[in-house]
Formats: C-alpha cells, sequence, structure tokens
C-alpha cells in the first residue's frame, strides 16, 4: 500500500499530464489532529479521471479512500468506519484552503477536523505507517493455569486510566486485609493506562505512573498475590495508549522480566487491520506463542468481545479465557443483558478455559444489593472469571458478603469447570443449573421482573427423581425439602445447592 502510493504520487506527478490532476494531490502533513485517530498525513494521486488516496492515522494506520471524487471543487471519498453495522463506511471530506487542507469526517466515534500543510514524497516516506505481516496459523498449546476460573481484581471499572503505583499497591494491601485473597481472589490486574512510550530500541517503558513495574511486581507477590497486565494486537490501545503492534514478541518478553502472571489483550484499534476471523485468531495466537516462548506462566485474557466465535478456538491460541460481550457497565440493564443472555456458549467452557461475561461491578453503587445478588449468582453460576472492579479499600459490608460468600464462590470454582445455564423461564422468572464435581448440583432462582415473586424448585430443574437436602447458599442454612418455594425479590437471585438421587 506504501509503495503503491508513493509510486501513484511520484507517477502522477512526474508524467501525467497536470490537466489529469486534481488540486488535492500530493502529500498533506497534518501535526496537530487530535490524538484519536491522530492523523498525520493525507495522500492523493490521480490518473485517467481516477482518484485514489488515503489518510494515514497513529490509531489505524492507512485508512484507504474508496470512491473518491470532486463534488463542486471538495474531495470527497468514503472509508470503512471499523465494526459499526449502522454505518459500516463514513464519508470524509477534504477542502482547499489558504494554508493548504482542511479534511472533516468521523471514524467510529472520533470526529477529524484537521487542517494540513503541503509535503514531499520524502515526508510520505517518513511518516508512512509500517505495516507488519502476521504470521500463519499455528495453534499455541495451552498451559493448564485456569482450572477453574480466574479470581482477582482489576482497576478498569473503578478508575479507568487514572491509576498509579500507589493504587495497584493499595489494592494489593487491601485484598489481603479484607479478607479477599484467602477467599480465593488472587490476580491483580492493571487494565489500560500504564502505559508510557517506547525507547529508542522499541521497548515500552511504563509512564511516570509506575516509576518501576518490577518493583510492583515484586510487592504484589509479596503478598501472595500475582500480577496482571493489559496490552493490544493495535498500535493503540481502547485509551489510546501504546499498542503491542510491531513489538508482539518484543512486549511479552518485557512483561516476563517484569513478574507479570497474567495479559489481558484487547483488541481497540487492531480490528482496523484485523477484521475477520483468521487474522483475529492469528493475532491472539501470535502473543499466545510470544507469551510461551518467554518460560513463563501467563494467564492468557482474550479481548475482542465475543467476535467471531472466539470460544471455539480460544483455547487454540494458548488462551484461558475470552470476553463474550462489550463493556459492562454499573447498572443492572446493562448487567443483566450480559450475564443473562451475552454469557458465551456453555459448551466452550470447562477447565482453563472460560467465557467471560467481563469483570464484577459488586462494590460501585450503581445497583441495589438485590441486583448485585443476582450478579454474583449469575456469575458464579456460569462458572465466569471473578475479577472484581471497585475500590477494594472501600467495601461495604454488604458487598464484602457478597464477594466472600465461600459457599458461593465453590460454585464458581467448582473443579468440573460446566458453565450453568437456564433450565426452566416463565416469563421474568428463571431456574439455572449447574452440575458439580461432588454430584451435587447448584441451582439458581432469578426473578429478572419489577416486582417481587414466589418461586419454587423442582427436583428435575437439578436433574434428580428427589431431593435429599438443599442448602440456601446466601443465608448459610439448610432448607426443608417439602417446600421449596421462596419470595425472590425484584431483580434479585437465591442460590441453593441441592443433593438428590
Ligand atoms: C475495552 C475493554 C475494557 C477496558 C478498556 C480499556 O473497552 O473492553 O474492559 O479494558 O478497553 O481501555
Amino acid at each position: 500500500m506504501r509503495h503503491l502510493l508513493t509510486a501513484l504520487v511520484l507517477t502522477t506527478s512526474l508524467t501525467a499530464p497536470a490537466l489529469a490532476q486534481t488540486r488535492f494531490d500530493g502529500v498533506w502533513l497534518f501535526d496537530r489532529a487530535d490524538p484519536n485517530p491522530g492523523v498525520t498525513m493525507l495522500q492523493v494521486a490521480s490518473a485517467g479521471g481516477r482518484i485514489t488516496g488515503a489518510v494515514t492515522t497513529e490509531w489505524y494506520g492507512p485508512v484507504t479512500m474508496q470512491n473518491a471524487r470532486l463534488e463542486q471543487g471538495v474531495l470527497t471519498f468514503e472509508v470503512r468506519n471499523l465494526n459499526d453495522r449502522e454505518h459500516p463506511t463514513r464519508t470524509w471530506t477534504v477542502r482547499r484552503t489558504a494554508k493548504g487542507v482542511q479534511l472533516d469526517g468521523q471514524l467510529w466515534q472520533s470526529k477529524i477536523d484537521t487542517g494540513g500543510r503541503r509535503g514531499t514524497v520524502r515526508d510520505a516516506e517518513t511518516r508512512a505507517f509500517r505495516f507488519r505481516t502476521l504470521p500463519a496459523w499455528a495453534p499455541v498449546e495451552q498451559v493448564a493455569l485456569a482450572p477453574t476460573p480466574p479470581m482477582g481484581w482489576s482497576s478498569w471499572n473503578k478508575f479507568a486510566e487514572k491509576i498509579d503505583d500507589k493504587t495497584i499497591r493499595a489494592m494489593a494491601d487491601a485484598m489481603v486485609s479484607t479478607g479477599l485473597r484467602d477467599a480465593g481472589y488472587r490476580y491483580v490486574n492493571i487494565d489500560d493506562g500504564w502505559q508510557g512510550t517506547r525507547g529508542a530500541d522499541g521497548r515500552i517503558r511504563p509512564n511516570a505512573h509506575f516509576p518501576d513495574m518490577k518493583a510492583l511486581a515484586d510487592y504484589v507477590h509479596s503478598k501472595g498475590l500475582k500480577l496482571g497486565i493489559y496490552s493490544s494486537p493495535g498500535p493503540r490501545t481502547c485509551a489510546g495508549f501504546e499498542g503491542s503492534y510491531g513489538h508482539v514478541q518484543q512486549d511479552a518478553q518485557t512483561f516476563a522480566e517484569w513478574g507479570v502472571d497474567y495479559l489481558k489483550y484487547d483488541l481497540c484499534s487492531g480490528e482496523y487491520f484485523y477484521a475477520d476471523a483468521d487474522t483475529v485468531k492469528r493475532s491472539y495466537a501470535e502473543m499466545g506463542a510470544a507469551l510461551k516462548a518467554t518460560g513463563r506462566a501467563f494467564v492468557y485474557s482474550l479481548c475482542e468481545y465475543g467476535r467471531f466465535d472466539v470460544g471455539a478456538w480460544g483455547r487454540q491460541v494458548g488462551g484461558h479465557l475470552w470476553r463474550t460481550t462489550g463493556d459492562i457497565t454499573d447498572d443492572y440493564a446493562t448487567m443483566a443483558r450480559i450475564g443473562f443472555d451475552r454469557n458465551g456458549k456453555p459448551e466452550h467452557a470447562g477447565p482453563n478455559g472460560f467465557n467471560d461475561p467481563d469483570m464484577l461491578e459488586i462494590g460501585n453503587g450503581g445497583m441495589s444489593e438485590a441486583e448485585y445478588t443476582t450478579h454474583m449468582t449469575l456469575w458464579a453460576m456460569s462458572a465466569a472469571p471473578l475479577l472484581m472492579g471497585h475500590d477494594l479499600r472501600q467495601t461495604p459490608a454488604a458487598m464484602l458478603r457478597l464477594l466472600e460468600n465461600r459457599e458461593v464462590i465453590a460454585v464458581d470454582q467448582d473443579t468440573k469447570g460446566v458453565q450453568g445455564k437456564a433450565v426452566r423461564k416463565d416469563g421474568t422468572l428463571e431456574i439455572w443449573s449447574k452440575p458439580l464435581a461432588d454430584g451435587a448440583v447448584a441451582v439458581a432462582l432469578f426473578n429478572r421482573g419489577e416486582a417481587g415473586a414466589r418461586m419454587e424448585v423442582r427436583a428435575a430443574d437439578a436433574g434428580f427423581a428427589t431431593i435429599v437436602s438443599a442448602r440456601d447458599l446466601w443465608r448459610g442454612a439448610a432448607v426443608a425439602t417439602d417446600a421449596l418455594g421462596f419470595d425472590v425479590p425484584a431483580h434479585g437471585a437465591l442460590m441453593l445447592r441441592i443433593e438428590g438421587k
């Protein structure tokens, strides 16, 4: 692409008759464009009445012009608009101005409104995006690091990119002092926002908020915990930080040297380069292989929002968990939509590979206690990774009870690794079951409705002819087996462990 454009610009400027060219032909440089998508250059060439060109961006590399034409003196063209199904393309325009050109358009959620000045073919070479090719498809042998769904904490839901070394250490401390570590939560995961720039050698450096990653990893390890980090196969992460594009092996090596134990690899700007099943798979396999080659054990979390049936191939790239949806937010509607209806295919889940309906919001305050009870119950019934997403220093007692209930955690962490599912639905009422390794069955009663409801459990819900014993896991008490009827509050849930025959 780069060579083609340079060649086109060269040929047209040298040989094409002046009349065939437009006032837009040539190279235009942008120095102050908004960081997302970070327009650096516009290249236009025309020959034989046909206009071609591209806009080079930091996030997505060259964005190719489609159907470029002049409309009343304005260069008008379409571009591929990432994965936006509603607007698969967007129309962009370029106008001539006294100083050069004005480029206007939109890509995904970013508005582009920026002025450019004339550049030379040499400038075009300097600013050309450096494409790299993905390795051919080769499966990566999975390391058995997640026999049960990973548990821990991640910085994103509460802190977004406002994170630093001090906060991460404080979370490790709180994980211990609250008893959450001893309840099973182990990973302290730094999500997006730790990255600085690359050195001359290409090595990624953390930003000023993280003075010493190795020291941070040592600290987290000293607490009996493990450290997670975050990157993207694209040039930019979702929050606009440096991604691993072109540095995959080097970054894996750096993470290993720092002593990192877990990587969340988030597609983000990579979706412009890897937009089909084959390339997405290969890009995740590339990092999977790079992690493996370091010789260090990494839990590998795939975050590509459930595209291309990731559950069917997540293990083949060395993945241990894979997101099934876009992002959770701290409200009942979103949590319920994800947890009930977009939590992946149960047949894909099992030891060392789990559907990931995203991190927990428990403790962030946007839902009622009944709704957070549903959140925890649903994630545990789904054998979902339990990655807390609130400020661990400020966990209200009621939320700590939800997060620390060992009998509920045991259902999530059951070694059979089965993802539970609905066995009976009646309007907004759902009964779910999850077979456990010791022959018992976890049964959950969900009331998705707006009013309290009476719900009854039958032996058949658990796959039994007769119920022998039942225990209410949230109350921590046995319940009489002859009358398994319960009042379940609006948006609430109940969770039982049932033995039967
Ligand atoms: C995406 C992911 C989130 C989070 C952010 C960080 O939106 O899905 O979980 O990692 O990126 O920018």
